[in-house]
């Protein structure tokens, strides 16, 4: 059944599994701002729908998401308030996909960054293809990345390949996003490990990826083994975890949010966007 459909979000529901596919595949799926806007009655809706046991959110076509549309920065998050509003519509939209009350899993193909990767976080699983990339490039724009997506990627990877990630904002491949925690699971990769001879494994390469596994077959396999587990069980088991890890209490959050501001009020954020659009390499005053 094809319910819910938009231009830019399709969703699809079979065999009591829910399939949410951002469709902008020509901007690599960026989301804009009305796209962070609808996800949370989408998933409301499916979370209501007693037909629905799991949700699967993807990507059209060869990419997850390549992160907040910046293209339409100019517009939606040129100046603090609109930053601070863009980052609220953020917040909930990544919120309602933690808290739907069924099992989520992001299926995560070519690249899946900064934004996109706060989506694929806010899922409880990620199933990720062989030719996954991973990024969060805040700092290649003079953004600070939000204290719930900080606070899900520390969960997830720790807190040193968390400062790798947000310090270095360079990509990296689903091999190396399985090795930190950062995916469950990369098609494909399991049957390869007899692949590495011995000489390969003594100086220490890492193992191939197989070639055509499919992130999709996997989490459909997956998703529909728990179709039939109790929804009262994975809920209850659900709204523990995710209160247990999603705890900020140790931060001065009101300090965390106004240097999130006073990024989205600096020089270099203009010049990140700026240095975006012209293809060039931004140059980073610190202020
Ligand atoms: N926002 C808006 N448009 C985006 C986008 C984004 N986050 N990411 C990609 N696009 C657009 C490109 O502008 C390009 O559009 P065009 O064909 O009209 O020029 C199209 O998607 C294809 O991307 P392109 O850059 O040509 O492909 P590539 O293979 O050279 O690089 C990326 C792909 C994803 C590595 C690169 O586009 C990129 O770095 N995007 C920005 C990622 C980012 O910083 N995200 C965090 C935002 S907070």
């Amino acid at each position: 059944m094809d319910v819910l459909t938009s231009e830019k979000i399709k969703v699809w529901i079979s065999d009591q599994i829910a399939v949410v596919t951002l469709n902008r595949p020509k901007s690599r799926n960026a989301m804009t701002y009305a796209m962070w806007l609808a996800i949370p009655t989408i998933l409301a809706a499916l979370d209501r729908n007693p037909e629905v046991r799991a949700v699967l959110i993807t990507g059209a076509e060869k990419d997850f998401c390549a992160g907040a549309d910046i293209a339409e920065f100019e517009k939606v998050r040129s100046d603090v308030a609109q930053a601070t509003a863009y980052e609220v519509a953020v917040d909930a939209c990544c919120d309602a996909i933690t808290k739907i009350s069924k099992p989520t899993i992001a299926v995560l193909r070519g690249y899946c960054l900064g934004g996109g990767a706060h989506l694929a976080m806010s899922c409880d699983f990620r199933f990720a293809a062989a030719d996954a990339m991973f990024g969060i490039p805040a700092a290649r724009l003079s953004i600070i990345y939000g204290v719930k997506g900080t606070r899900k990627l520390l969960s997830l990877v720790g807190v040193s390949q968390a400062k790798m990630i947000l310090y270095g904002a360079q990509r990296f491949d689903a091999t190396k996003a399985l090795s930190i925690g950062f995916v469950d699971r990369v098609a494909g990769l399991e049957n390869d490990k007899p692949a590495l001879s011995f000489w390969e494994r003594l100086i220490g390469a890492k193992a191939r990826p197989a070639q055509g596994g499919d992130p999709m077959a996997d989490a459909r396999a997956f998703a529909s083994s728990l179709t039939v587990n109790a929804p009262l069980s994975m809920a209850g088991a659900k709204y523990q975890l995710n209160g247990m890890v999603g705890s900020t209490s140790g931060l001065d959050l009101a300090r965390a949010e106004a240097m999130i501001a006073a990024a989205a009020g600096s020089d270099d954020y203009r010049e990140g966007r700026e240095a975006f659009a012209a293809r060039r390499e931004p140059k980073f005053q610190g202020r």
